[in-house]
């Protein structure tokens, strides 16, 4: 493989006694669509999270594109790397589905633009354009906390296209969604950039969605990898066996 965009090298996360990824080595390459599958505790949250930076290998090390990811700076270099949108979508309740969206460009910018950015909604025709792509740009101007669970989530998204990282990760991107805008939304998440080829990391609850639409699976069972495996080699018995209570 050529520089992979993500390489764990015997990552483990842990939080005190608990081990909620144990050491796990693996790459993913530039332009991948990789979903994280297993059940609830299985470790997927945690496991996204050591990849954007926001948890520290209690051993182990983990690069973007050949850079360990403790060396990269926090804030334009990281964000330029690596986006996520969480599972609790994180918008912040009292702004506007445009300005939480204009939130994507914080990384980019100095503080004071960003904070200007909140009071007057500056590079507009970005968030607008990133609303459009997930298909609420009519709800722009509306108070996120008066927005619906799905609508919600797709400000998350709009969010991380603004911001456009190489690589993006998305924990449930799609869990508050019908299937046709999920198909959409994925769609816009895995839409490649004329100018770069993006990585996604997905984890998804809906096995049948992520055999669709990922080229590879990843199988995670109390913070272990059950499979690692191209979609189309993924069996009903190695799924039935993942979630197995
Ligand atoms: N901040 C934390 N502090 C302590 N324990 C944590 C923390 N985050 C996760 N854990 C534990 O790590 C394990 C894996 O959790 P994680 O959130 O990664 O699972 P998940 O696969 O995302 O589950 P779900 O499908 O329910 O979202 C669980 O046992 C969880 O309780
Ligand atoms: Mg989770």
């Amino acid at each position: 493989m050529m520089m992979p965009a993500i390489r764990l090298d015997g990552a483990e996360a842990k939080f005190g006694d608990v081990v909620a990824v144990v050491p796990i080595t693996l790459s993913i390459a530039t332009g991948e669509k990789v979903a994280l599958l297993g059940p609830s505790g299985a470790g997927k949250t945690t496991m996204l999270r050591l990849i954007g930076g926001e948890v520290r290998p209690s051993s182990g090390s983990i690069e973007l594109h050949g850079r360990m990811i403790g060396d990269l700076a926090p804030g334009r270099e990281l964000s330029s790397l690596v986006g996520m949108v969480h599972q609790q979508f994180d918008l912040v309740p009292n702004l506007s589905a445009l300005q939480n969206t204009l939130a994507g460009n914080l990384g980019r910018w100095s503080l004071g633009r960003g904070l200007r950015s909140l009071v007057v909604p500056v590079d507009r025709h970005m968030a607008i354009s990133a609303l459009q792509r997930v298909g609420i740009d009519d709800k722009s101007a509306q108070r996120t906390s008066r927005l619906s669970g799905g609508e919600q989530q797709r400000v998350a998204i709009a969010r991380v296209l603004v911001q456009d990282p190489s690589i993006v990760l998305a924990d449930e991107p799609v869990a508050s969604l019908d299937p046709a805008r999920s198909k959409e939304i994925l769609g816009a998440l895995t839409t490649d950039s004329p100018d770069q080829q993006k990585t996604l990391v997905a984890s998804m609850h809906s096995v049948e969605f992520a055999r669709d639409h990922f080229d590879r699976l990843i199988g995670l069972r109390s913070g272990s990898l059950v499979f690692d495996s191209p979609a189309t080699d993924v069996t009903d018995a190695m799924l039935d066996e993942l979630y197995r209570i």
